[in-house]
C-alpha cells in the first residue's frame, strides 16, 4: 500500500504551552483513519498542524513523499492536502453551486475525478439545493457542502475535523453514509472525531489521543469492544 500522509514526532505549541507531544501518524492511500479523543485532547490542533495553520514545533510531515513540514497552508493545499475545519465556513452569499465552482481545480497529479456532475451524483441533497444561498443551509447541509467543496479540488488526502459535531442523528447518518461511499470510491481520509460510533463503519483503524499524546492504536472493530480504552480516553 502507498503511504500518502505521515507525521513523525510532531509537537505543537500555542504560545508557551505545549499542546502536542510526539504524535506519529501514518495514513495509507484509500484508507480512512480515525483520530479519536475527547474534548480538548488535541484533535483540531493535530489537524491544523498537518494543514500548516499551526506550525510544527518539532517533527516531520510528509505528503506523498514530500516533506511539507515547513510549507505554508496554500502550498500544502496545492500539493493535495484538503483541510475541512470544524467551523464549516461557507461563502454565505453565494449559491451552493458557486461555492463548489470557486473551489474547482485539478489535483496535484492533474487528475480531475471530481467535477460538478459527479458531486451532484454523490451528494443528491446538494443537487436539490444547488441554487440556494449557502448561508441559508442547515448545519448538516453546510457540512456536506464543505466536504464536497474540498473534493472539488481533487485532493490526495482529506482532513475532516469533527464532521458529525452538533448535528442531529439523522443528519449524522447521512454524513456517515456519504463518507463510507467516499472511502469505497478510493478517497483517503483522516477523520478527527469524539464520537467513536460515528467512526466505526467509516474508518478501519483508529488512533486515540489524550492530552496531546497518542495513547492507543487499534482497528475500529477492536476498539468498539475495548471498554477499558473507551472508558479512559473517550467520552462514552
Ligand atoms: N488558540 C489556542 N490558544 C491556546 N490554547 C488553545 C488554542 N486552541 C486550543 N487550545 C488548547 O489546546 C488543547 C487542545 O485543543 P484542541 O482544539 O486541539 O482539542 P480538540 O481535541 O479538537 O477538542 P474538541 O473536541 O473540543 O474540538 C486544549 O487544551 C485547548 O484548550
Ligand atoms: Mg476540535
Amino acid at each position: 500500500m502507498t503511504e500518502l500522509l505521515r507525521a513523525d514526532g510532531l509537537s505543537a505549541f500555542y504560545g508557551a504551552s505545549q499542546i502536542l507531544f510526539d504524535i506519529d501518524l501514518v495514513l495509507e492511500e484509500k484508507c480512512t483513519l480515525a483520530l479519536l479523543g475527547r474534548n480538548g485532547a488535541g484533535k483540531s490542533t493535530t489537524m491544523k498542524t498537518l494543514a500548516g495553520i499551526v506550525p510544527a514545533g518539532s517533527g516531520r510531515i510528509v505528503l506523498a513523499g514530500r516533506d511539507i513540514t515547513h510549507a505554508p497552508p496554500h502550498a500544502r493545499a496545492k500539493l493535495g492536502l484538503a483541510y475541512v475545519p470544524e467551523d464549516r465556513q461557507v461563502f454565505p452569499e453565494h449559491t451552493v453551486e458557486d461555492n463548489l465552482l470557486i473551489a474547482a481545480k485539478s489535483g496535484p497529479d492533474g487528475r480531475r475525478d471530481w467535477t460538478l456532475p459527479r458531486i451532484w451524483d454523490a451528494f443528491p441533497l446538494l443537487a436539490n439545493l444547488r441554487a440556494r444561498q449557502a448561508g441559508r443551509l442547515s448545519g448538516g447541509e453546510q457540512q456536506l457542502l464543505v466536504i464536497a467543496r474540498a473534493l472539488m479540488g481533487n485532493p490526495l488526502v482529506l482532513l475532516l475535523d469533527e464532521p458529525s459535531e452538533g448535528l442531529a442523528p439523522i443528519v449524522v447518518a447521512t454524513i456517515s453514509r456519504m463518507l463510507r461511499e467516499l472511502r469505497a470510491s478510493g478517497a483517503t481520509i483522516l477523520l478527527a472525531e469524539q464520537n467513536m460510533h460515528f467512526c466505526l463503519r467509516i474508518a478501519e483503524m483508529a488512533v486515540v489521543i489524550d492530552k496531546g499524546k497518542v495513547v492507543h492504536r487499534e482497528d475500529t472493530a477492536g476498539l468498539a469492544g475495548n471498554d477499558d480504552i473507551r472508558r479512559r480516553y473517550l467520552a462514552i
